[in-house]
């Protein structure tokens, strides 16, 4: 592909976003990205013009959104090269970990058996395989980062065993923006006779991801930091190990049928849906689906990789800044400069309209690995642009002028 089809026309795509309006230099994309007017309207529409239930009604409303609904799925299964019946809607990629903890672990996983996760792992990628450990006496393995803040795939692989089960790892870091190599994780897992889930949350807004090609067998996301809505995410799992998880909640739509002495399940994805799901933000999801494909992951992933080479030379050249992760990070630069606190900075570039994220990021374990409490994070979106950039580094001149 030439360098001039992955060109984005940023003035145009910047306007379909009225979340940026006035000036703002939202640098906040990894917590959650701002949504293009499509996914608004879509939105919108579902909740107005096109509202009914889905699933159950007999009338054309409801008919009609039950079609849109299930469109989504197969629109978002499609994105990541998935089948539409291996898609369970969840509220988030946090959910998403859960059921399959809860659900898959809870039916598969016994005391004594191993999986192994890393340091670099959000917390919803390390809190639910703790409960289950409480619930069931599993073990947890942490694998290590390189140097430069990669998970260590050379240590996963002396560390792996026939007794781990299950191997889950972060596809890109949301503090460090590192890439894993995930076709190699994959091999290592199956070697071992284990499944490997990915938490996509932080590759799919910036990578083209095909779960078919990487092999995986559970993928988990959120659709609000794909410039969809908050409250739904999905859950992508082989079916043929959907098929033989049991359920995790109970109640409507889930079932095939009730009695007060036995009840059967529906089959997946829908035995994983409890209850009246995210309608609005299912069509949300597949407008925000649409708006990204439209511009194509392959020219967003080259225009973030762009800005990362420019925040990180213009904050290596600081000499009181450390820059975390690796250089060829997927959209996300963290860092810290020498006597300022990362949520003094935070305060300070708000005053220039330029919003980072400061703190742990949800990922403790790897601010202790760092040795700090907290970082200061830039990370971009597909509308992020040299402009952002030069705020910041503004803003950031200005903080140490502050504190001397
Ligand atoms: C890498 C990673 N995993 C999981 C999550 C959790 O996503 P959510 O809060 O949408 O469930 C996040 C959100 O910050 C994340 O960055």
């Amino acid at each position: 592909m030439s360098v001039e089809t992955l060109t984005l026309d940023l003035a145009k795509i910047r306007a379909d976003f009225p979340g940026l309006a006035g000036g703002w230099h939202y640098l906040d994309s990894g917590a959650t990205a701002q949504k293009p007017q499509s996914v608004i309207e879509a939105t919108v529409n579902a909740m107005g013009r096109d509202y009914a239930t889905v699933h159950r009604g007999v009338y054309a409303r409801s008919a009609n959104m039950t079609l849109a609904y299930e469109e989504a799925r197969r629109k978002v299964a499609g994105f990541i090269g998935g089948q539409e019946g291996e898609i369970v809607f969840t509220r988030g990629a946090t959910e998403a970990i859960n059921l399959v903890a809860q659900s898959w672990g809870g039916a598969h996983l016994k005391a004594g058996d191993r999986i192994l996760i890393s340091t670099l792992e959000h917390h919803s990628n390390i809190v639910p395989w703790q409960l289950l450990r409480d619930r069931v006496g599993i073990e947890i393995d942490v694998c290590p980062l390189t140097a430069d803040g990669r998970i260590d795939l050379d240590a996963a692989e002396r560390m792996l065993t026939p007794a781990h089960k299950l191997v889950a790892l972060a596809h890109v870091s949301n503090v460090l923006g590192s890439v894993l190599d995930v076709e190699r994780a994959v091999a290592l897992a199956h070697g071992v006779g284990a499944k490997i889930l990915i938490d996509g949350c932080q590759a799919v807004p910036r990578i083209p991801v095909n779960v078919a090609a990487l092999g995986v067998d559970f993928y988990a996301f959120s659709a609000h930091k794909l410039y969809g809505p908050t409250g739904i995410g999905a859950l992508w799992a082989r079916a043929e190990i959907l098929d033989a998880m049991p359920p995790w909640q109970g109640g409507g739509s889930m079932i095939d049928r009730v009695t007060f002495e036995k009840t059967t399940w529906a089959p997946a994805p829908t035995r994983f849906e409890a209850g009246t799901p995210a309608i609005i933000e299912a069509i949300g999801f597949a407008a925000a689906v649409d708006y990204v494909q439209g511009i194509g992951l392959d020219a967003i992933h080259a225009h973030e990789c762009g800005l990362v080479k420019t925040l990180r030379g213009a904050l290596s050249a600081m000499n009181d800044v450390t820059v975390f992760g690796p250089e060829d990070s997927a959209g996300i630069v963290s860092f810290a400069i020498d006597g300022v606190h990362p949520h003094d900075l935070g305060t300070i570039l708000d005053e220039g309209n330029v919003a980072i994220r400061a703190g742990h990021h949800c990922a403790q374990p790897l601010m202790d690995h760092l040795g700090v409490p907290a970082t200061a994070r830039a990370s971009f979106g597909l509308y992020s642009d040299e402009s952002d950039i030069a705020a910041l580094i503004a803003g950031i001149e200005r903080t140490k002028r502050i504190f001397g």
